[in-house]
């Protein structure tokens, strides 16, 4: 693959599984302790804030314990040189892809070290816990919520990931099982466009029968080849 074609590249949790951050829907996911109901819907925030402002205090506290891995490191990597188009498209709320030196990045489903105002929708960095009711630096409001894209509400960065999707000659999709959308139809867009469609997972997911090519095994081994598979 000549390195001015363009590529999309999805991530979830499954990428930063072996960083030591809990998956969601495998054994010991974050869905076994907590119904999403209680934590990750607009319903649940107004009906018990402390709760859920808890559980992503918890989320963004074990950022501090835990470093990219391989696989994150490779993506920056390919990200620094490749010279054609390239978007990470990562459904992850860690900071890792960042820390790893990702830049074409977009978090489509918010990020732990982000606050949000419910008042007036500024955004603001927080790596510290975020009780409810704490005033906005912008309007003053006691409105900051974490910057969680919650079930039901609008991913972030549609209109950018849509384009990229219609323009690339290439989409991986990177530990991720396929159970939520819109990212779980990515894969079905991007073919729509004529691109070709890879899977690194370590099982099958919703979405494999999908995939021009799957392969399983953990990220940490399998992006690196993939990576150093389109840069020799
Ligand atoms: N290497 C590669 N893949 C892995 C690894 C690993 N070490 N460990 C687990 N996986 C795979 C699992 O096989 C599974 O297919 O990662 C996937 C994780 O799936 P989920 O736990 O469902 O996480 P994700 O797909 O990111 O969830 C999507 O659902 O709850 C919402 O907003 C949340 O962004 C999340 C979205």
């Amino acid at each position: 693959m000549n390195d001015s074609r363009s590529i999309v590249i999805l991530t979830g949790a499954g990428i930063s599984a072996e960083s030591g951050l809990a998956t969601f829907r495998g054994p010991g996911g974050l869905w076994e302790g907590h119904r999403v109901e209680d934590v990750c819907t607009p319903e649940a925030l107004a009906a018990d804030p402390d709760l859920v402002h808890r559980f992503y205090d918890l989320r963004r506290g074990a950022l501090a314990g835990v470093h990219p891995n391989a696989a994150h490191q490779a993506l920056a990597r390919l990200d620094e040189a490749w010279k054609g188009d390239l978007l990470i498209v990562t459904q992850n709320v860690d900071d890792l892809h960042e820390r790893a030196g990702a830049r074409r990045l977009v978090h489509m489903h918010g990020e732990l070290t982000s606050a949000f105002c419910a008042a007036c929708g500024n955004r603001v960095r927080w790596p510290d816990p975020l009780p409810p009711g704490s005033a906005c630096v912008a309007c003053h409001q006691p409105a900051l919520r974490p910057d969680i894209v919650f079930f039901g509400e609008m991913p972030y960065g549609m209109e950018k990931i849509e384009e990229a999707l219609s323009g690339c000659d290439l989409f991986v999709s990177i530990g991720t099982s396929g159970a939520v959308y819109p990212a779980a139809g990515f894969v079905q867009l991007a073919r729509s466009y004529g691109a070709d469609t890879l899977e690194l997972n370590l099982e099958p997911s919703a979405g494999s029968h999908l995939f021009g090519e799957s392969r399983f095994g953990p990220a940490t081994s399998l992006v690196p080849a993939w990576v150093d598979e389109l840069l020799k």
